[in-house]
């Protein structure tokens, strides 16, 4: 039995048989930094300007970026929120994303996915400045990260979850680290960013084509499930005293709920027996990607003011 620690104290607490990777306090902690650096950058003269473009009325699409919003005024940052119905056509979303790219105003473009199905979100994506991809999306800011770069705009949740690991002094270095799941979005930079130089995992990436997918996943030091189906990681995968994120954030059924959902992470709770430490669902990683967006739009400010002092 590993000792409680002092509550008072800052860093992860002790909740049960698993640390809990608190986001919310990790989340708070750097929010505190950005909402600093934001400070300093409107002093200089730019005030950092994140542009956030809704289409369509998906309701947790709007909920998160109401969220982002909210953040944006909590930390003194200027934001912008487009909203168009869901009939908007490709050529149209494409004005609106140049016409922001040609805003010096504007320090950051994020465009809320997911998009209707007639519209081309990898080609909204591409068409991103990528001094203005505060989302870390655009194939030029993951191109970077592949080759060891990881000095630009990274993706918000993986580079969202590298912070909490650091914050929970989660020591990474030769460790074996699963990622369960291969996306764009969150798998893959994931893998990137564990295996980097100064993180120094070995890292596998694993997904639904994996062979024996609960032995590889029991091989992992640090586990990171990223694949969308609550529940699946069972404390039968698990190695005793690994540490698991749980990326998900799935939407099930619940009529004890006035609502009638809730909201289930990718990983069973019972894996809470078996894990030293553990990301919670919700107050996990979800409020680390906000962070990090926030993170990323004063950084792509303080580029811009760089720039202007070297013109
Ligand atoms: N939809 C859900 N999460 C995200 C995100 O981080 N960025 C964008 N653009 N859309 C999202």
């Amino acid at each position: 039995m590993r000792p409680k620690r002092d509550s008072t104290a800052p860093g992860p607490a002790v909740v049960d048989d698993a640390t809990r990777l608190d986001g919310r306090a990790c989340a708070a902690d750097l929010d505190a930094r950005t909402a600093h650096r934001a400070a300093a950058c409107t002093e200089a003269g730019v005030q950092p300007h994140l542009a956030v473009v809704i289409v369509g009325d998906d309701p947790a699409s709007h909920v998160y970026v109401a969220s982002k919003v909210r953040a944006c005024e909590r930390l003194g940052l200027r934001s912008t929120r487009i909203e168009h119905p869901a009939n908007l056509d490709q050529a149209s979303l494409e004005a609106i994303v140049d016409d922001l790219n040609a805003d010096s105003s504007v320090h950051g473009i994020l465009v809320q996915s997911p998009l209707p199905s007639h519209l081309d979100e990898e080609a909204i994506t591409d068409r991103i400045l990528p001094s203005k991809d505060v989302d870390g999306f655009h194939p030029v800011n993951l191109g970077r990260l592949v080759q060891g770069r990881t000095d630009g705009l990274l993706p918000c949740t993986p580079s969202g979850v590298m912070e909490l690991l650091r914050w929970g002094n989660v020591d990474l270095r030769g460790k074996r680290a699963v990622v369960l799941g291969r996306s764009r979005i969150v798998g893959m930079p994931m893998a990137l960013l564990l295996a980097a130089k100064g993180a120094d995992a070995t890292v596998t990436v694993a997904h639904s084509r994996t062979e024996d997918l609960a032995k590889v996943c029991a091989e992992a030091d640090v586990l990171v499930a990223a694949v969308g189906r609550p529940g699946m990681v069972q404390a039968s995968w698990v190695k005793q005293g690994a540490v698991v994120v749980d990326v998900g954030i799935n939407r099930v059924d619940d009529d004890t709920r006035e609502r009638g959902w809730r909201l289930e992470g990718d990983v069973d709770e019972a894996v809470a027996d078996v894990a030293s430490k553990m990301t919670p669902v919700p107050g996990g990683v979800g409020p680390m990607t906000i962070s990090m967006l926030m993170a990323n739009t004063v950084r792509a400010a303080e580029a811009c003011l760089t720039k202007q002092a070297t013109h």
